[in-house]
């Protein structure tokens, strides 16, 4: 096997004049990277996890309270599974994430895995597959499980914003164990909010699918509505100035992608389907795509040149969030205008809905790819690559057995 990883390393050049020699290490890498999935299509054998379910008999030994409002992500498995075998994969199977996830694996004798899952149950369940593949040494296509938290953990995230200097609304943790919420007394409630009398956003730290978030007026209502929050969700509760301006999206993934089947390497992050979230009048938070799927007449697509300025400060954030937070994998920005129609960024979502477009039906995701030459297989194709060059150069310790079904004569 033995590359070396040209345009990982080449990284900080790229920012600046891309030298010929950079885009013909790129090429040599693509083409290698092509001749690897060539081989591995016959023999990998994936799986694509979702959410299992706690009520299942033999899926976790205690049932715990759901800490982030739970799914199975079945179907969008299904979509993935699909996709990847539509690619040329001849083996997909589609797993469960319970605690029976490590016999299902060995059993199917999974090389690779891709994480479509929220997890199960309990605190910080996004970060359980991840952490569980790492223990049982199966590579996945996903975000580690540190890295997971800290964007899952919206409150985690908006801190690294902060310590880059990204714009997020001011905020505020809480939690019963704090004491009472009392923000005309609390001295740090009034340091983060100063004169700031409301509307605030109330939301679970960890959550999906606008699932109780709510929009306050009145900051002496705040403690009843966090205390609510909590007691759904047994978790911190984030307080935040509500933005009143448009709503965005922008996805960013790893810099191999896919266009028309083949592979293509770019110098930096792909930034991709920049979309403004169409919010009826009367909608103050965008509605839940559990109560209301998302179809092409709720996503503009942004135009590079008609929408200049959010285009181009989307792509920024986007990149600079990617890189700055050394994110290895898919996660899509939810940015938010304020009355000025300055742009925060509200969240990461590590886990995008990556539904595959069907009729009026689309996912944020995938509102973009046609602009870009690409189909949902080259999404899923792109990200699948991408993966695996981060593992055959950054971690060849986990990939050994890999290797040696590459070294296999077939
Ligand atoms: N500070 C805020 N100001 C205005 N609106 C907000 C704010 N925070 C959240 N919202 C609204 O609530 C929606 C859901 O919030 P957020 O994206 O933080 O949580 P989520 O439930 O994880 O979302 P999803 O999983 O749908 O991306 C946003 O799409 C936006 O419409
Ligand atoms: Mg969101």
């Amino acid at each position: 096997m033995g590359f070396i990883d040209a345009s990982r390393a080449e990284r900080p050049i790229a920012r600046g004049r891309v030298s010929r020699d950079a885009a013909r290490r790129r090429r040599t890498r693509v083409g290698e990277l092509e001749a690897q999935l060539e081989q591995l299509r016959r023999v990998l054998r994936l799986a694509v996890v979702f959410g299992g379910d706690k009520t299942s008999p033999g899926a976790v030994i205690n049932q715990f309270p759901n800490a982030r409002s739970w799914k199975s992500y079945e179907q969008v498995a299904e979509d993935l599974a699909a996709a990847l075998r539509r690619l040329g994969f001849e083996v997909v199977d589609l797993v469960p994430d319970d605690m029976r996830l490590g016999e299902r694996l060995r059993a199917a004798d999974v090389n690779l895995a891709w994480l479509n899952t929220g997890g199960v149950q309990g605190l910080g369940s996004m970060c359980h597959a991840p952490a569980m593949l790492e223990m049982m040494g199966i590579p996945y296509i996903g975000h580690g499980p540190l890295a997971v938290g800290g964007l899952d953990f919206k409150h985690l995230f908006k801190r690294d914003l902060l310590l880059l200097g990204l714009p997020t609304a001011p905020f505020f943790v809480w939690h019963p164990a704090f004491g009472s919420l009392q923000p005309r007394l609390d001295p740090r409630f009034r340091e983060v909010f100063g004169d700031f009398r409301g509307p605030f956003v109330v939301k679970p730290v960890s959550g999906r699918a606008s699932q109780n978030v709510m929009v306050v007026d009145d900051a002496a209502d705040l403690e009843d509505v966090a205390s609510g929050i909590f007691e759904t969700t047994e978790n911190h509760v984030l307080i935040e100035t509500f933005l009143s301006g448009r709503e965005y999206c922008v996805a960013v993934c790893g810099p191999t992608v896919a266009r028309d089947g083949r592979l293509e390497r770019l110098p930096q992050p792909f930034v991709f389907s920049a979309i403004e979230r169409v919010l009826d009048a009367d909608e103050r938070i965008f509605t839940s795509m559990d109560q209301r799927p998302i179809t092409t007449d709720r996503v503009r697509l942004l135009h590079p040149t008609g929408d200049r300025a959010s285009f181009e400060q989307l792509s920024a954030l986007a990149t600079r969030v990617y890189r700055e937070l050394g994110i290895e994998t898919l996660v899509r920005l939810d940015i938010r205008a304020d009355s000025a129609g300055r742009l925060h960024v509200l969240e990461a979502n590590p886990k995008p809905d990556l539904k595959s477009p069907e009729g009026d039906k689309t996912s944020l995701v995938c509102a973009g790819l046609a602009a870009e030459g690409m189909s949902y297989d080259d999404l899923v194709l792109g990200l699948l690559a991408d993966r695996l060059d981060i593992l055959f150069s950054q971690r060849r310790g986990t990939v050994h057995h890999l290797t040696r079904l590459l070294e296999q004569r077939h």
